[in-house]
């Protein structure tokens, strides 16, 4: 993602109030329009092609993409081939990276016979171990993960497809010397979570995540520290400005539903109070900021008996169940003290920039919880009133439907998908002719002089990207330069996974 200084800024303002006192007006009406759901579904996946760093196998369908990166971590003598791009621009970012593949994973533990049902089963798969192949590959140590391939600075000096980069691929790494408690417990969380998805298809590889996942949650909670103060380069990109409490509540409920090592959930209770897990109420859940969604963990699990006992326990994982109430009603408009603002059409709105992550993660959790609630029979209680599982799952719609063109501007954000969407997405590969076609160099400047400026679509539809989405009046501008708008990000797409595979089994009832 383009430069994150401002984010950082911002974030330092908004993380608490990224909400409205006022009360969002709501302009949404049901939709009337139909959306292929299960097509949708389809896009997102084939998404995560277009994003490969390394060498690509045979059974590649984004085929306007060639070999790129590959002699990542060469001059450290490590072997980082492999892995997502991050966005629009060539560097291998290892926190957000994480986060996508944990959010992939989690949509396949939930929906994994909804996306199964709609044919697409093996192609998740694929996209998930896409990023586990490299995190194995990146843990090269029990103490050390390689934390980011190539430099915010220097890439973006470039406009070039990732076949021709010419810029830093310097690795950078965390270990016992150089904390990075953050990206260790996501890695940790990842491992995890995918060591559930491949348990019946794969379990020797799902034996080895989880050997990765322990190992790399013990990396994160022996040596603490932010991975930003040892990796100083992601500073202007991926800082960690939530720190690394979170994730390691996170990473060890990951691990708890993995293992059903009590140690795990633990950890989790025992650190409750001082890690955040139960003080801080939510209104964002993003790669930085895990809280919502380790909090909506926490609180699912109180429908098993045996964590109903003893009364200590009860009372810790009912107040996770309270912030995790707290962030889902914020979401549904329901709360008394703050809400997440609304554009007049009805879409969730966090922050102008790439502002269609928070409602993809939003849509993502309340999907999930409605599910429990559902299958609970219990209704999600705020100030102003409770909501059933229709409910819930009605607003999720709402913000996917948005997304996929039921909004003011008729405009799908979901690459690819629909008659209308984003033609001039800030992509350097998407805006530049494809490496299968011209395989002549293009320079790092060039790409800029010939590409960047052209006032035309982009040569290459990247199929299934979410991009950063609309203003808060519900304006986009479809402009290569407006990377607020017209940036994609893997982790967009992977909240979607699941929650399309949902709507999609509506279709077949
Ligand atoms: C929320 O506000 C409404 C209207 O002012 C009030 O009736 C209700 O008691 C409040 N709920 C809580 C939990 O504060």
């Amino acid at each position: 993602m383009e430069d994150k200084r401002q984010h950082l800024s911002e974030n330092k303002f908004l993380l608490h109030w990224s909400c409205t006192l006022l009360l969002s007006f709501l302009a949404i009406s049901p939709s009337t329009q139909a959306f292929n759901y299960g097509e949708a579904l389809s896009k997102s996946l084939l998404y995560f092609e277009s994003q490969r760093s390394g060498r690509l196998p045979h059974n590649q369908r984004a085929t306007w993409r060639h070999h790129s990166g590959l002699t990542d971590g060469l001059e450290q003598g490590v072997d980082l081939v492999g892995g997502y791009y991050d966005a629009g621009d060539n560097v291998k970012f290892g926190l957000p990276m994480a986060f996508t593949i944990t959010m992939l994973s989690w949509g396949v533990i939930e929906y994994g016979n909804e996306i199964a049902g709609a044919g697409e089963y093996a192609h998740a798969l694929e996209a998930i171990k896409w990023g586990t192949d490299y995190f194995i590959k990146a843990h090269t140590h029990p103490n050390v993960l390689w934390a980011e391939v190539g430099d915010g600075d220097t890439d973006h000096y470039c406009w070039q497809r990732p076949e021709d980069m010419t810029t830093s691929r310097q690795a950078y790494k965390v270990d016992e010397k150089n904390p990075g408690s953050d990206v260790a417990g996501e890695t940790a969380a990842a491992m995890a979570s995918a060591s559930i998805v491949f348990r019946k298809t794969n379990p020797h590889y799902s034996h080895l995540l989880l050997h990765h996942a322990q190992q790399l949650f013990e990396l994160g909670d022996k040596f603490r520290g932010k991975y930003d103060e040892s990796v100083r380069v992601v500073k202007g990109y991926y800082p960690s400005v939530s720190g690394f409490k979170d994730e390691l509540l996170w990473a060890a409920l990951w691990l708890y539903k993995a293992t059903d090592n009590e140690a795990y959930l633990s950890y989790a209770l025992d650190k409750a109070n001082e890690f955040g897990g139960i003080t801080w109420s939510m209104n964002e859940f993003s790669w930085d900021v895990k809280f919502a969604g380790l909090q909506i963990i926490a609180s699912m699990l109180l429908v098993e008996e045996k964590h109903r006992n003893p009364a200590s326990k009860l009372v810790l994982l009912e107040q996770y169940r309270s912030k995790a109430e707290y962030y889902l009603c914020a979401c549904l408009n329901k709360n008394n003290a703050s809400n997440v603002k609304r554009t007049p059409g009805g879409l969730l709105y966090v922050r102008q920039w790439n502002n269609m992550q928070y409602v993809s993660n939003a849509a993502f959790l309340l999907t999930v919880y409605s599910e429990h609630l559902r299958a609970s029979k219990l209704l999600l209680r705020c100030d102003r009133g409770e909501s059933g599982p229709e409910e819930v799952l009605a607003f999720a719609k709402s913000q996917v439907d948005y997304i996929l063109g039921g909004n003011p501007k008729a405009t799908s954000y979901l690459v690819g998908y629909g008659s209308r969407y984003p033609q001039r997405m800030h992509h350097r590969g998407g805006s530049i002719e494809s490496y299968s076609e011209k395989k002549g160099f293009i320079g790092c400047t060039q790409g800029y002089d010939n590409w960047f400026h052209r006032k035309g679509p982009n040569p290459n539809v990247v199929v299934g990207a979410l991009v950063g989405g609309p203003s808060e009046e519900d304006e986009f501008r479809d402009d290569r330069k407006n990377f607020m708008q017209t940036e994609a990000c893997t982790y967009n797409t992977a909240s979607l996974v699941g929650v399309l595979a949902k709507l999609h089994s509506f279709s077949h009832m």
